[in-house]
Formats: structure tokens, sequence, C-alpha cells
């Protein structure tokens, strides 16, 4: 259905209600899991810090947070041509990224229920988080005349299953890097207010706030499972979480760098901050981290980069289809080999600079 209507020029699924993006390998992701291996899990060695961030769920600081001011209530037409389809497009892939956490961890809770009741609430409460974030950014796109049919993304996308441990270590990632990003353009936008062009911005700082403490929770389940952290398959499984985290949001943030422009941020020194800052952070939990200082790291992703340009050129020429396909593969094979070669890096080893990460 999505691609008929595409067919027909509309972007609308109804008056005012966007067709989800289509998915690709860039786009946001939904997760399924195995939920009675998540169950039968024996939490009981970090069970104190567990409760901890149990009790700071339960606090939920941001209770009063999200509620829209007066700064909403106005045209937003200004916004228009490229930035407004780009702004709306943030708002969108923001939107079902929160809305895809909802999901899983409102399921999880629900599974949980009755086998793992610490970790059950914790899952409940953080769904709670991400439903407000998601209803937020979801408001935000009607004042483009825009919303997303989240019912209907529940049914229509794909789900990705993954065991319970690759769950933890995505998921981890997903929100301190969520938190890196958000933060690091309040901190930006509150040193150039000009740059604020829509108010949005303003609740980051709380908003980042809920997304640290459910990294911090996944940082305590896996404590609680040391054996996702200590053997070699975990170091080869964190070493390609943290690769395909980075790659994505690097090859995403740079095809749409204009939409960083608009807040005056250049999509690449942002990308890199934001990339070391998450690998620091990764290194209080995981046994290695990227050498992303390294400055064959950004040589690689930036072969990437060129290659998704021709990519995209190739789609959008007249050349038929079959033809098109013989004209792609030489591009993902070199996208393969680069993504390949970052992955075999040298890493770094933690527990070798336990003091200087932090
Ligand atoms: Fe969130
Ligand atoms: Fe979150």
């Amino acid at each position: 259905m999505v691609e008929s209507l595409k067919k027909s020029g509309s972007d609308e699924l109804r008056p005012g209600v966007k067709i989800p993006a289509q998915e690709t390998l860039l786009t946001p992701r939904f997760y399924t899991t195995d939920f009675d291996e998540m169950a039968r899990m024996d939490i009981s060695c970090n069970e104190d810090e567990l409760r901890a961030i149990l009790e700071e769920f339960r606090t939920d600081y941001n209770r009063h947070h999200f509620v829209r001011d007066a700064e909403f209530e106005q045209s937003w037409d200004h916004i228009d041509g490229k930035t407004r389809k780009l702004f709306i497009e943030f708002l969108e892939r923001s939107c079902t990224a929160e809305f895809s956490g909802f999901l899983l961890y409102k399921e999880m809770g629900r599974r949980l229920k009755n086998k793992s009741p610490i970790l059950a609430e914790c899952f409940t409460l953080m769904s709670r988080d991400e439903a407000r974030h998601a209803g937020f950014l979801n408001k935000a796109m009607s004042d483009f005349n825009m919303s997303l049919d989240l019912g209907f993304l529940t049914k229509s996308r794909n789900y990705t299953f993954f065991k319970p441990k690759f769950i933890f270590y995505a998921t981890y990632l997903s929100e301190k890097i969520g938190y890196w990003r958000y933060i690091t353009i309040y901190r930006h936008l509150e040193k150039h207010p000009e740059d604020r062009i829509y108010p949005i911005f303003r609740w980051f700082e709380n908003w980042c706030q809920d997304e640290n403490r459910h990294g911090d929770f996944f940082d305590a389940v896996m404590r609680a499972q040391p054996q996702m952290l200590n053997d070699w398959k975990a170091r080869l499984w964190c070493r390609f979480f943290l690769l395909s985290v980075f790659a994505t949001m690097y090859l995403n943030d740079i095809q749409r760098h204009d939409f960083y422009a608009a807040i005056g941020l250049d999509a690449r020194d942002y990308d890199k901050y934001v990339i070391k800052k998450t690998n620091e952070t990764a290194g209080r939990v995981f046994p290695v981290i990227l050498n992303v200082e390294s400055p064959k790291f950004y040589d690689c992703l930036e072969v990437c980069v060129k290659n998704n340009e021709k990519l995209t050129t190739i789609t959008n020429s007249n050349t038929p289809k079959f033809l098109q396909t013989f004209k792609k593969l030489p591009l993902y094979t070199s996208n393969a080999w680069q993504l390949l070669k970052l992955y075999l890096m040298k890493p770094i080893n933690v527990s070798l600079v336990t003091g200087a990460i932090g």
C-alpha cells in the first residue's frame, strides 16, 4: 500500500497523516526478542544497583516536563522548502526511534511481569518515558501539518529478532548515543539561541537525562550478566555494535547535513563529537571500544559517504533497473570492504586504560 501511494505522488496516508518513510538499512529499526530467555536471566549479582535505578524511574523526574508552551503556538510556515522537508524528516525519524523503544520496552514489561518483577517494572517505566518522547515529537510534526499514525506503524513495520544479549548491546548504545545527540544539540543552541529555529530543542536537556538513565539501566543489566562482557565473543560483538551504530549515524547525518546546517551545526563535527563521547561512555561497561581518533576511521567512512552519493544518483537516474543493479554492485562491494576494514581495525582495550575513560 505504501508503494502504490508513493507512486501516486502523495506523501500522505490520509490528509495530514504521513506515510512512514520506507525502510532501508539506515532507518530506525523495530526489535523483538526471546522473552522467555530474558525472563530466565539471574540478575542477583547486580540486584542492588538495579533496584536503585528502579527507584529513580519511579521518581519520574520528567513527569511534568513534556508540556508544550506558548512558543509553539505560531505559524511555522517560514520554515519552508528543503529545510522544512528535512525538519519533518528529522522529527519523523526521531519519533519512529522513540516509538520503537516504547513498543519494545512495553512488551518486555508485559512478558516479564510475573517472572522477573524488577526488570519488568523498569521496562514498563522506560516505555512510559519513550511514549512521552514519541508523543512530543509527533505533536511537533503536527505543527508542520503532519503526524505519524503510530498504530499503522506498529502493524506495518518489520520486526528484527535479536537474542537478549544483542538487544542489550544495541539498546544500551542507542540510549547513550541518544543522550549525546540531544545534549550536544542543546548545549550548542544554548550558546547560539539565534540558531534555535523551533522550540522543541529547549526540551532536550531534561529529555536526554531520561535517555541517560535508560542507558545506565542497560549498563546495570549487562553487569548482572558478566558473560555478556568478559569473553572473546563479547569483545567481537561489542566492536560490531559500536561500529554499526556509529557508521549508521554518520552515513545518515552526512546525507542530511543541510538539516544540521539549518541549526548552525556542521554535521561532520557534530557526529565526530557524538561518536567520541559515546565511545568513551561505552568504555565504562564494554571490554573494548573503537579507535575513533585514528584518521583511518573517518577515511573509511568517507569512502562510504561518497559511495552512497553515487548510489543515490544511480537510483534517481533513468537507467533501467537491471543496469542499475550492475552499476551499484561495485559500490556495495566497496562499502562492505570499508566496513570490514573498520571492523578489523585494532580496538582499544578498556581494561588497559581504566581511569582514562570516564
Ligand atoms: Fe527516548
Ligand atoms: Fe530511551
